[in-house]
């Protein structure tokens, strides 16, 4: 029997004070101030247990939000919220650095500042402000919000926001079109993205610098989320089984996020970080750490030979099959006995096992970049010889799980017949 709308919502309040009582336990036990939207009071970062209870709570506070709107103004709020336009703004402008950090300043000033109508400029402004961007504390005079704060302090913040508006948005905006023109394409040149820009992601990423630079920021942004956190790349994968001075190519490593936070927690282990020269070229070396950049297209011959894991993290779901198996055959002929080739990355979940915003975020992976890759290849993602399924309950080696979090670590068995030359009985002990 299905539940009634009544028990739902009760359920659903239920659920959220459970977990909002974890998350008030630990800023009591800690000593920490909650969040707040005020640009003074510095946002917590939570440890794991408590970043899985503000999951579990705005999962339960999203679906309470959605089924209170009912449908006509669950589908205005999908598609009449032009949030797009008061980012655009910021972005453009960049206004959020416009602002003082402590203080405020006029409209008059800040429209003066970047020539533009003061009026239309308090418009925009004040949906922002109703949106948590910026705050109007007292009348006519804007200051900082703690997200609006974060912008005008963080530049990978800004290079988060500037990466979604002319990559992703451009790219959404075209993929219906794609879908079309394009049925069941695997090329990454036949994407809204392409439509949109007139070439492929990745020749943008290649010939404008300032975009590749943006972008390798975006990526640095991105793993100060939990769900990307670096952590569960360091954690959730017995790199210390490896022994000492075992060799690691992080390949389509960025700039280095996860090489540098290995190189912390496994100072012995040799890291070697691969990405295209746009990438590459703003990466910047730590003195004291065993980690080195190196230039190298995924799609040709593997230059390290001989190392212990190659990693590609984050990575596949960005390439139909056809991509990633040309990505694994260029391994080939580096791998010695015994090396381990380990794959993390979002794998679609099937209908309604996860929970809801976990589930929408790993079906809004297939359209970002604009690779339009079908559901059946990130779904089965078939090496030839396991079936790689997003799983939130896998078991890792050691029994810890990357439960609720976007990307899984999954070991790749012996790479087989697929990807011909590969010998099947490959160790993959883990
Ligand atoms: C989604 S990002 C993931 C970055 C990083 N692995 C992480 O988890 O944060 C994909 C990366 O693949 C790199 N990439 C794309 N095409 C590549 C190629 N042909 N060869 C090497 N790296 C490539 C991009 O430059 C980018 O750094």
């Amino acid at each position: 029997m299905a539940t009634s709308p009544t028990s739902r919502i009760a359920a659903l309040v239920t659920e959220m004070q459970k977990q909002t009582s974890c998350i008030t336990a630990y800023h009591e036990d800690n000593n920490v101030p909650g969040p707040s939207f005020d640009s003074e009071t510095p946002n917590p970062s939570y440890p794991p247990n408590i970043c899985a209870a503000c999951a579990a709570a705005l999962n339960a506070a999203q679906e309470l939000t959605e089924l209170l709107q009912g449908p006509q103004q669950l589908l205005l709020s999908q598609l009449a919220g032009q949030q797009y336009i008061y980012h655009r703004l910021i972005d453009q402008f960049d206004i959020a650095r416009k602002v003082p950090l402590n203080g405020d300043v006029s409209y008059a000033e800040l429209a003066a500042a970047i020539s533009l109508d003061e009026s239309a400029l308090r418009r925009v402004l004040r949906y922002a402000i109703s949106n948590r961007f910026f705050a109007e504390k007292r009348p006519g005079y804007v200051s900082h919000s703690t997200a609006s704060r974060a912008l005008a302090e963080d530049p990978a913040m800004r290079d988060l926001a500037g990466f979604l508006l002319d990559e992703i948005c451009a790219g959404e905006r075209r993929a219906v079109d794609a879908l079309v023109k394009w049925p069941g394409t695997q090329e990454p040149t036949e994407t809204g993205y392409a439509l949109a820009l007139g070439t492929d992601f990745w020749t943008v990423m290649a010939n404008k610098p300032e975009r590749a630079r943006r972008f390798a920021g975006t990526m640095s942004q991105m793993t100060k989320g939990d769900d990307l956190s670096t952590r569960h790349v360091v954690d959730g994968y017995a790199w210390s089984s490896l022994g000492n001075s075992a060799k690691v190519v992080d390949i389509g490593g960025s700039t280095g996020s996860i090489g540098f936070a290995l190189a912390e927690k496994y100072p012995r282990l040799e890291i070697v970080v691969q990405d295209l020269p746009q990438t590459i070229a703003g990466a910047v070396q730590r003195d004291g750490c065993n980690v080195r950049f190196m230039v190298h297209d995924m799609f040709e011959p593997q230059p390290v030979q001989g190392a212990d894991v190659y990693f590609y993290r984050w990575i596949f779901h960005d390439w139909p099959d056809k991509y990633c198996l040309r990505m694994l055959r260029a391994l080939i002929a580096a791998l010695k006995p015994g090396a381990r080739v380990v794959i993390m990355d979002a794998v679609m979940p099937s209908p309604g096992t996860v929970s809801n915003m976990m589930e929408r975020t790993a079906r809004y992976v297939r359209y970002s970049i604009g690779s339009e890759m079908d559901e059946e290849a990130l779904t089965r993602c078939d090496l030839g010889c396991s079936t790689w399924l997003w799983d939130p309950a896998s078991t890792l080696r050691s029994g810890s799980s990357t439960s609720g979090r976007r990307c899984s670590l999954r070991r790749t068995p012996a790479l087989n017949s697929r990807v011909s030359g590969v010998r099947r009985d490959r160790d993959c002990r883990f």
